[in-house]
């Protein structure tokens, strides 16, 4: 013990923590961890039972243990994993890591081998390595690996499916060749269509974030129970969603406000309207409402009207107004009555819209020949990719969804400018079908409220947000 006594004393004092606690204990914790760092000095450790002094990489816990915790080591000398299903391990608090730290002293207090080196820690940083720990154990359970991100999906079955697919995977070969984002390869789990089936699969395999267009009504509810990010469903949202959604495309506000817009200019504000929508919609429609008193909301058939924006009740009427997408879902239930149809695009791009981009183009081919599901697609995995790159190795769900949040306005060419919080930039072209002469006429994409041809370039909008 005398000896161990003098060999602490001995042992060089590291750096310390500086009196204010301005580095935050994560920033504090993942530079310790990674670089062997702390308050932007290196650290110093010593080696039993030499005493040579180490610094920096050198002495960072993650050569050793592994970027994850998840266990590593060289020369034969195993740095045991340090994380585990989720948690620390078992036994690993502030005592016995201080303890382990300076003395060498392993978990089950038996003597640790040489190779790990000795360091003297204030408290304070010991408890920073602590909370590394944990955000590095959640990684582990939110699909993060030293060498992999994965990411599961469920789609329907058929050709739509195999088309997502095969993109999805020329996306992460594009990332593969490159060496990976920060060295991690992008995995892709398809889930089984069956929710029992699905949610084993998920836990023996813990994803990310779901990439998700459509799935089974009873699976999604069970995975949206699990509070997995769910990145760009392709199609509009017709009812309430988690927060962990992150939708490519217009709010179905928006799309919403467009038809009635249209719909006010058809019926010259005024006759008989039904509107078919979640309360929450229709609130957002109300202002514009009110000023047209001469349009008279009502129900049941022989309305001049209908503006559908949930799936029907099987409502009747001579013009009907909705989302191409929702249309799309309705199929041939669609009342076959109605003379005129007017649907509102999405995915129609606005006048002056920048080329798609090389990148965009190695993903999808010529853009142009793509359908509009893929280049929506192959939007969604660019943002997804830029957003993955912003974060660097420290991937976690939260961080993810923040940094999509925080790209602002994304332009890929492919689709509409996008942005994770739906602002001003939201938009759809409004397309009108007579139904018996099958004649269409399309009013550029417009944002609501904007005079129909009032498309504002993009170029103007760049240049007046870098202001
Ligand atoms: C140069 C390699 C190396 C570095 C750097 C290193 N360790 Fe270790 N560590 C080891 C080895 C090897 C063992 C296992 C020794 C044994 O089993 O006898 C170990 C054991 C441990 C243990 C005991 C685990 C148990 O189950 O008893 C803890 C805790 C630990 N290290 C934490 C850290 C922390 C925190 C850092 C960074 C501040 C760090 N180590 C840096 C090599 C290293």
């Amino acid at each position: 013990m005398k000896g161990l006594v003098r060999a602490l004393a001995l042992a060089l004092i590291v750096s310390t923590l500086p009196a204010t606690r301005s580095p935050s204990a994560e920033t504090t914790g993942g530079g310790l961890w990674r670089d062997g760092q702390l308050a932007g000095r290196p650290v110093e450790a010593r080696l039993e039972p030499t005493g040579q002094v180490l610094r920096g990489k050198t002495v960072a816990c993650a050569r050793c243990h592994g970027s994850e915790a998840e266990g590593g080591g060289e020369g034969g000398v195993r740095a045991p994993a340090l994380v585990r299903r989720g948690a620390r391990s078992p036994g690993l608090d502030e005592a016995t890591l201080a303890r382990a730290l300076t003395f060498g002293i392993g978990l089950d207090g038996r003597r640790l081998h040489p190779a790990m080196p000795r360091y003297a820690l204030e408290s304070a940083a010991v408890d920073a390595l602590l909370a590394e720990l944990d955000r590095l154990a959640r990684r582990s359970i939110e699909g993060v690996a030293p060498r992999r991100l994965r990411f599961a999906t469920v789609w329907p079955a058929g050709p739509v499916r195999e088309s997502l697919h095969a993109l999805v995977e020329r996306w992460r070969h594009l990332i593969l060749v490159e060496g990976g984002i920060f060295h991690r390869e992008v995995e892709l789990l398809v889930l089984p269509n069956e929710t029992t089936a699905a949610l084993a699969t998920l836990g023996r395999q813990p994803a990310l974030a779901l990439l998700l267009d459509d799935a089974p009504a009873d699976l999604l509810a069970a995975l949206r129970g699990r509070e997995l990010p769910e990145l760009f469903p392709l199609r509009p949202a017709y009812g309430r969603e988690p927060g962990s959604v992150r939708r490519l495309g217009a709010p179905l506000a928006v799309e919403a406000r467009l038809l009635l817009e249209a719909l006010i200019d058809d019926l010259d504000g005024r006759g008989t309207i039904d509107i078919v929508a979640e309360p929450e919609l229709v609130a957002t429609l109300e202002p514009l409402l009110e000023r047209h008193p001469a349009l008279v909301r009502t129900s049941g058939p022989g309305v001049d009207a209908l503006l559908l924006l949930r799936p029907p009740a099987g409502a009747r009427a001579r013009r009907i107004y909705a989302p191409v997408d929702l249309l799309a879902r309705v199929g041939p239930a669609l009342p076959a009555a109605a003379e005129r149809i007017v649907v509102t695009d999405p995915r129609a791009l606005p006048p002056g819209s920048p080329e798609p981009s090389p990148r965009a183009r190695r993903l999808l081919g010529d853009p142009a020949t793509a359908g509009p599901l893929l280049r929506h697609a192959g939007a969604a995995l660019l943002v997804l990719e830029t957003a993955l790159r912003r974060l660097g190795r420290d991937v976690t769900r939260a961080r993810l969804l923040a940094a999509l949040d925080e790209l602002g306005t994304v332009t890929t060419g492919l689709v509409p400018p996008w942005s994770a919080r739906p602002g001003p930039e939201a938009g759809a072209a409004v397309i009108r079908i007579d139904r018996r002469t099958g004649e269409r006429s399309i009013d550029p994409w417009r944002r609501p409220g904007e005079a129909p041809n009032a498309g504002r370039r993009l170029e103007d909008e760049n240049r007046r947000s870098e202001r």
